[in-house]
């Protein structure tokens, strides 16, 4: 293994919010009955202690805890998570720990707490900047609060900061898309996501649709606010753009086709083997089902190895969405499959001006990039 692959990364998922959002398909519960934060963090490190072995000898160079909210937990909990995680695995110096806070003021409160845990990256649900929008979206913050979450994050001492927007939002005007850009970029925290709204099966927008803008609309909407968020940041990938250094470790390890370990309720994993055999695997969805079997072989929820065959598309569908794109090296590093086996796809891709290459790095045109799916398909398995 090289020394990249034995970098690896951590999910910590926890599966509960206030509420459940109606466009929302993470794996996500209202905070009910089967809510227990201290039998959820004691579940937590016995799943740890039975990945620990898994990625013996390599390197943990990024931590995300996501949801869900996590930041509906204590600090002391978190702290108690990350301190087994000290004690059970080998860690970069620079370490990137991320976790994933909603707006609420009692979240907020706790801040300056979450930095003191070790975490050094938040990364902040805003969505919107516009009562009305919020509203329609069934937050549970408005914009005063979405203001004020950053403000207390910048106080708390963190220098890494990424908000998360979406657009595309029923009735929502190409104006206020770009309003809510301009809203985030004056806080100059260094990263944003801006995500499409999109209507996922088993939501309840699924069932009942909202009407959303048109086609041509959603189109002008993304390419405004882009002019505007290139003034400040730069687009590294799909849907995240960053300053110099700051953008997120995790993802990008994601996007490398790295590989991973996933705790929690639902969290995924991904592994590769000494003989390069690559494992994807899940635990179980259901928090209470979790909590009662984690530590053992029960709480797996499922594990597919990815063939041989399907390795291309798999690479691709991940490492195409980077802005920086991939080099046949890292597609054999990562793979183990020889570069040949997709060079001939490589040249059709860049006859259909669909990909690019300059100094060996193969990346998306920017019609490729719009069209990434069309882009993809070309390295799905034959039948
Ligand atoms: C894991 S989610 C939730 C994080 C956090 N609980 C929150 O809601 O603020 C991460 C991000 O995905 C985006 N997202 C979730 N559902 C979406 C959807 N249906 N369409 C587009 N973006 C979505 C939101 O911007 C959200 O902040
Ligand atoms: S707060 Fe976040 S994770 Fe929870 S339901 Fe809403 S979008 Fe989903």
């Amino acid at each position: 293994m090289t020394q990249t692959d034995t970098h690896y990364s951590l999910y910590i998922h926890i599966p509960w919010c206030v509420k459940k959002c109606p466009y929302c398909d993470f794996n996500s519960h209202e905070k009910r009955d089967d809510y227990n934060e201290e039998a959820y963090v004691d579940a937590l490190i016995r799943d740890l202690k039975t990945e620990a072995p898994n990625v013996k000898g390599r390197t943990l160079k990024s931590i995300f805890i996501g949801g869900g909210t996590p930041s509906l937990f204590s600090a002391k909990s978190l702290g108690k998570i990350l301190s087994q995680v000290d004690q059970q695995l080998n860690k970069t110096r620079d370490i990137e720990i991320t976790l994933e806070a909603n707006p609420g003021t009692f979240e907020a409160e706790k801040f300056s707490a979450f930095r003191q845990t070790g975490i050094n990256r938040l990364s902040i649900g805003i969505q919107s900047f516009n009562d009305p929008h919020l509203k329609t979206l069934g937050r549970i913050h408005d914009s005063d609060q979405a203001h004020r979450a950053i403000k207390m994050a910048q106080d708390a001492g963190f220098e890494r900061i990424n908000l998360d927007l979406m657009f595309g939002l029923p009735e929502q005007t190409v104006e206020q898309a770009v309003q809510d850009v301009e809203h985030a970029l004056s806080y100059q925290t260094g990263h944003l996501s801006q995500y499409q709204l999109t209507l996922e099966k088993n939501t309840l927008f699924y069932a009942h649709p909202p009407i959303l803008p048109i086609d041509e609309q959603i189109w002008d909407m993304q390419t405004e606010c882009q002019k505007q968020i290139a003034n400040q940041l730069s687009q590294y990938e799909v849907s995240a753009y960053a300053a110099k250094q700051q953008q997120s470790q995790h993802n990008v390890n994601y996007w490398q086709f790295g590989d991973y370990i996933g705790i929690g309720a639902g969290a995924h994993g991904k592994l590769t083997n000494n003989n390069g055999q690559i494992s994807r695997y899940w635990k179980k969805k259901q928090p209470r089902e979790y909590m009662n079997t984690a530590g053992t072989l029960k709480s797996i929820g499922g594990e597919n190895i990815v063939i041989e065959s399907e390795l291309p598309f798999e690479f691709m569908m991940n490492a195409l969405r980077l802005k920086s794109g991939f080099t046949l090296q890292q597609f054999t590093q990562r793979t183990r499959l020889h570069p040949s086996t997709i060079e001939p796809t490589l040249t059709t891709l860049i006859d259909k001006q669909l990909l690019e290459i300059s100094d060996s790095i193969y990346s998306c045109t920017d019609q490729g990039w719009n069209f990434l799916n069309n882009t993809l398909e070309h390295f799905l398995p034959t039948a």
